[in-house]
């Protein structure tokens, strides 16, 4: 498992990856998506993810999982060839710590132009030649170097250079992008899977469930026990067998009465293990966790505890959602800084706006609450408000 830094995304820009033309977001601790269907919700989740694999290479790979072709990444509304973009990142401070900015061209699999600019390191790479410089605070130790890029490579030239090469900063800023994991293919069929190693990630759709509960090891899974308890009562463990050639089988035993019931994945119900997933996500040691449609197949009244465990996870949490309710339990300032209205303009393109700094929402945020002020709009009208302020763009 790599570990999490203290990192965290402030902001990123986008142009041409799918619905994303023109695109800027702003993140908190704890953000929340919401906005219409189709308006790019999830192109954001896949869009951070696509960023996590740059760092690790082989793009190839993550495309035939989602059975997307290289072409496809594009946008169609663009006549682009390259994928531009640049996050900005925070310290735990809040502080700035950096920026990551590059041309990703879908025809090699590569950024064919990278900056990593981390203040004190930069890092660039560009044609056949990749440099780092010390741009401040130089000690007689520290080196510049450059080196010809003579070898094949997918995604970023991160995934390719030996980390004892890399200055720390830089080398936190690859730990970042390679410990986030995107839960935006998050299915109950998936979830019940066997698999052998999760290799400290759920995997597409959350299919290493039960190895990735194994790699927890008994007192991890007990301690999961316990959280889940407040919601299932009946619940008494979890356990995960390591059956015949390595493969892992997930189990959920429940008391009713002095009955004793054990119940295999295959027959476990599809909210426990959206759960499950959920909680072992912010139990690890992943830095970024983005999770689609939270609210799916969860009972309303297990949403305050989910957004309790979320909103104290030690990680930077995305969620979208197209529940008013999850909004409820945010206060006014956390709602402020993490709920994003995503919304399409008339070319297609995605844009993004904080909900409560568009005027009407933040006037009924004085007198209600979060959930209250999202149920109580018209979004159809809503549109028609941010087409008049002119700009909508964070
Ligand atoms: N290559 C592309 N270029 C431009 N737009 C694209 C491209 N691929 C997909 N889209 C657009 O993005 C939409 C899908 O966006 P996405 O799945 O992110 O929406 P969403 O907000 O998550 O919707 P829902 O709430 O229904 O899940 C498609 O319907 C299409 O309009
Ligand atoms: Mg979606």
């Amino acid at each position: 498992m790599t570990p999490s830094t203290h990192l965290q995304i402030r902001s990123l820009a986008v142009n041409n990856f799918k619905s994303l033309v023109d695109f800027k977001l702003t993140l908190a601790k704890f953000t929340c998506l919401t906005g219409l269907n189709c308006v790019g919700k999830t192109t954001v989740l896949q869009f951070i993810d696509f960023l996590s694999q740059l760092v690790r290479g082989d793009i190839q790979d993550w495309l035939d999982e989602r059975q997307w072709k290289p072409k496809e990444l594009r946008s169609k509304l663009n006549p682009k060839k390259n994928i531009e973009f640049c996050v900005w990142l925070n310290d735990a401070k809040e502080k700035p710590a950096g920026q990551w900015e590059a041309h990703y061209n879908p025809f090699e699999s590569r950024c064919t132009w990278e900056r990593i600019d981390m203040l004190d390191f930069v890092l660039e790479a560009k044609s056949d030649e990749v440099r780092i410089v010390k741009v401040k605070n130089r000690s007689p130790g520290d080196k510049d170097w450059q080196s010809s890029i003579n070898f094949d490579y997918q995604g970023s030239i991160l995934s390719s250079l030996r980390e004892s090469l890399l200055p720390k900063p830089v080398h936190d800023c690859k730990r970042f992008f390679d410990a986030a994991e995107s839960l935006d293919m998050l299915t109950p069929e998936r979830l019940r899977q066997r698999t052998r190693d999760a290799n400290g990630s759920l995997g597409h759709g959350g299919r290493n469930l039960s190895a990735f509960l194994y790699e927890m090891g008994e007192n991890g899974q007990s301690k999961l026990a316990e959280k889940l308890k407040k919601v299932y009562p009946n619940l008494q463990d979890i356990f995960v067998k390591s059956i015949r050639s390595g493969w892992k089988q997930l189990h959920v035993r429940e008391l009713y009465g002095n009955t004793k019931l054990s119940t295999e994945a295959l027959h476990i119900n599809d909210g426990l293990l959206r759960l499950l997933a959920i909680l072992a996500e912010t139990a690890s040691q992943h830095s970024l966790v983005l999770f689609d449609e939270i609210e799916n197949g969860i009972n309303p009244e297990v949403v305050e505890f989910v957004l309790d465990i979320l909103l104290k996870a030690k990680q930077q949490v995305v969620v979208t959602t197209h529940s008013p309710m999850i909004l409820n339990y945010l206060d006014d300032e956390q709602a402020k800084r993490g709920v994003m209205y995503l919304y399409k303009t008339a070319q297609g393109h995605t844009k993004s706006i904080p909900f409560f700094s568009i005027p009407s929402l933040k006037k009924k945020l004085t007198v209600m609450g979060p959930g209250e002020a999202f149920v109580d709009t018209n979004l159809t009208e809503l549109a028609e408000e941010i087409a008049s302020m002119g700009t909508g763009e964070a």
